[in-house]
């Protein structure tokens, strides 16, 4: 049975574990400890009860996804992974520091890989042992439901491991978009501008929280308005990635809205913080403004 080595147990890295342990491969996941790593597998076991919950899944089939799951202290088990996936914090230096140390560990024909969703593929292949066998994989949170995968070579990436990582990326049951590396990929690089711009119509009293989500949920089909989905992705995130475009391509369109801006330095992040553009402490969440 195959390994993958999923660093990072917060939303995305635990959604992606969940995604390859319910493939039936084996998944190793660490973060910072594994006091960390362990709170991460807690985490899916809640997913997972939620499921047998609503009758989407047998008990006995979320523990066997559950015994696939085994949260580890640090990289050294990973040198029996096929693959290892970075999906911590969206800070290059971080990201850096992980290839770096979890580098040593990659086995000879391993893929290393990261889940960002901005950062140049091409420059942080540098912090890997071989540029040739790194690659993005860009997941959609949330990971188990969402049918997407953007696979990224950067410059120096072997076309044998664009083809092996996007059949195994195809093999979680998820279609696959080829990106070219540049800033924000595909689907953030259309999303993040829409989200920014709906922060700018709110902070000119365009239109309040509730219209402007309304507003998309039903005039554009969407499933959740541009705010909701904010609160969702995290504002930090948000800000995180629409800082990246505008650095990297110094077009002013991506300059993010000072509301984005005030909400993250108050630490109101979105629903992980319990506020953001709604108040999530409730039965039910509630606009703010
Ligand atoms: N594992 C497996 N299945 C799960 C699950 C989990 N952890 N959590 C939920 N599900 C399933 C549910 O069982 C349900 O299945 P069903 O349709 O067969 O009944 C289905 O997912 C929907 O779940 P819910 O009924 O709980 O919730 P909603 O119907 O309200 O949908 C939503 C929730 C899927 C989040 C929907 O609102 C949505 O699609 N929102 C938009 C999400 C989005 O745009 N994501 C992308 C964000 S951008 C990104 O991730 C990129 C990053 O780089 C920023």
């Amino acid at each position: 049975m195959q390994t993958i080595g999923v660093i990072g147990a917060g939303q995305m890295g635990t959604g992606i574990a969940q995604t390859i342990a319910q493939n039936g491969m084996k998944v190793l996941i660490s973060d910072l400890d594994l006091a960390h790593a362990e709170a991460g597998k807690a985490k899916i076991d809640k997913a997972l009860t939620k499921l047998v919950g609503r009758g989407k899944l047998e008990a006995d089939q979320a523990e066997g996804i559950l015994a696939k799951i085994t949260p580890v202290a640090d990289y050294s088990p990973m040198q029996d992974a096929s693959l290892i996936i970075e999906a911590a914090t969206e800070r290059e230096e971080i990201k850096q520091s992980i290839f770096e140390a979890a580098g040593k560990m990659l086995a000879k024909d391993a893929v290393m890989a990261s889940n960002t969703s901005s950062i140049p593929i091409t420059r942080m292949a540098n912090y890997s042992p071989d540029p040739e066998r790194f690659i993005g994989l860009h997941f959609f949170n949330p990971v188990p439901v969402m049918g997407l995968i953007e696979v990224i070579p950067g410059l120096a990436t072997a076309q044998s491991t664009t083809d092996q990582i996007t059949a195994f990326a195809e093999g979680l049951g998820k279609q696959v978009v080829l990106s070219q590396d540049e800033p924000g990929f595909v689907v953030n690089r259309i999303l993040l501008p829409m989200i920014n711009e709906s922060i700018f119509v709110l902070g000119q009293s365009t239109a309040g929280i509730v219209d402007i989500d309304k507003g998309c949920r039903l005039g554009l089909n969407h499933p959740m308005g541009p705010l909701e989905l904010a609160d969702f992705v995290g504002l930090d995130t948000c800000l995180d990635i629409i800082r990246v475009l505008y650095k990297t391509t110094r077009d002013t369109k991506y300059r993010p809205a000072p509301l984005l801006v005030k909400y993250v330095e108050a630490g109101w992040l979105g629903r992980k913080t319990g506020r953001g553009f709604y108040d999530y402490t409730g039965e039910a969440p509630v606009p703010t403004r």
